[in-house]
């Protein structure tokens, strides 16, 4: 296999992704066609579709023989990492798109033989894009972003979703009950992408989720990579690119102390179970 000029896969995705974000903004002056998934806030629109097909043209027209695993199905069923494989999410939150009409990105996370090589997540509303390739820095816009470092629970803002208050089967409900009595504050934004990239940026000091879609943290995961935040899923183990699974990511030191916390609440009989 030739080797690939990553910087220019970089100049491409971005002007594919400034084009399918025109498309997006434009898109919202007029009605959606909306309809539910698996529940009522588990929507898609036309939208999420046409975007989806657009990008995933450009790429098999540029890059034919990689794999392409993508959410509304126009993608390809990967099952191996061997190879190039774009992790593609064309609109991160779209129950914010829907309901907000902000807060949403399009996630395009770029893997060479497992290993994250570029990263691209564009919060369309606000003309930010996150990115990098890998070795070369990470940036938000033009800023170069700082290598992360350590803060301790108290001072941190972590992000997190409702979903911790409820009784739920993938977590028990209390597990982190401590951190949220001790941290600075919680948040939570609802779009993966968005929450990983502020992580890596230093705007967030954790973000954990019980169940992502490779194609909702892929790009996240490379970005955080380039400035030495830590990963994993809940019980610590690394993550696999194919595969649905929960995510803890956070500055260096708080990852730790939060990846130590979950395992002692386990170890006082509080369940964690994995998405299948
Ligand atoms: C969702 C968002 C949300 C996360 C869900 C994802 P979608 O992606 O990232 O924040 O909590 O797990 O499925 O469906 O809006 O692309
Ligand atoms: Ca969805
Ligand atoms: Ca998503
Ligand atoms: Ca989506």
């Amino acid at each position: 296999m030739a080797t690939r000029d990553w910087e220019a896969l970089k100049v491409k995705v971005m002007q594919w992704i400034k084009e399918a974000a025109d498309q997006l903004r434009a898109s919202l002056s007029g009605p959606l066609e909306v309809s539910e998934k698996s529940a009522h806030n588990d929507l898609v629109t036309n939208m999420d579709r046409a975007v989806e097909q657009f990008l995933i043209d450009k790429i098999r027209s540029a890059y034919p023989d990689d794999k392409i695993i993508s959410e509304e199905g126009f993608g390809d069923a990967a099952d191996t990492n061997d190879g190039v494989l774009w992790l593609l999410d064309p609109i991160d939150g779209t129950l914010n798109f829907v309901l907000q009409k902000r807060f949403f990105a399009i996630s395009i996370g770029v893997y060479e033989n497992g290993f994250g090589k570029a990263a691209f997540i564009y919060d369309v509303m606000s003309d930010e894009l996150f990115h990098c390739l890998s070795g070369k820095g990470a940036f938000q816009n033009d800023k170069q972003l700082l290598r992360l470092t350590e803060v301790s629970i108290d001072d941190a803002l972590l992000d997190l979703s409702a979903t911790w208050l409820k009784p739920n089967r993938r977590i028990d409900e209390n597990i982190m009950t401590d951190l949220v009595r001790r941290c600075s504050g919680t948040r939570a934004y609802g779009a993966a992408s968005l929450e990983l990239a502020y992580v890596a940026a230093g705007y967030l000091d954790a973000y954990f989720t019980m169940r992502l879609s490779p194609w909702d943290y892929g790009a996240g995961l490379i970005l955080l990579n380039e400035v030495g935040g830590s990963y994993s899923t809940a019980e610590g183990a690394q993550i696999d690119i194919l595969s649905k699974t929960s995510v803890l990511a956070a500055r260096p030191g708080l990852y730790e102390y939060m990846a130590a916390h979950i395992r002692d609440q386990v170890k006082q009989g509080k369940f964690i179970r994995e998405p299948s």
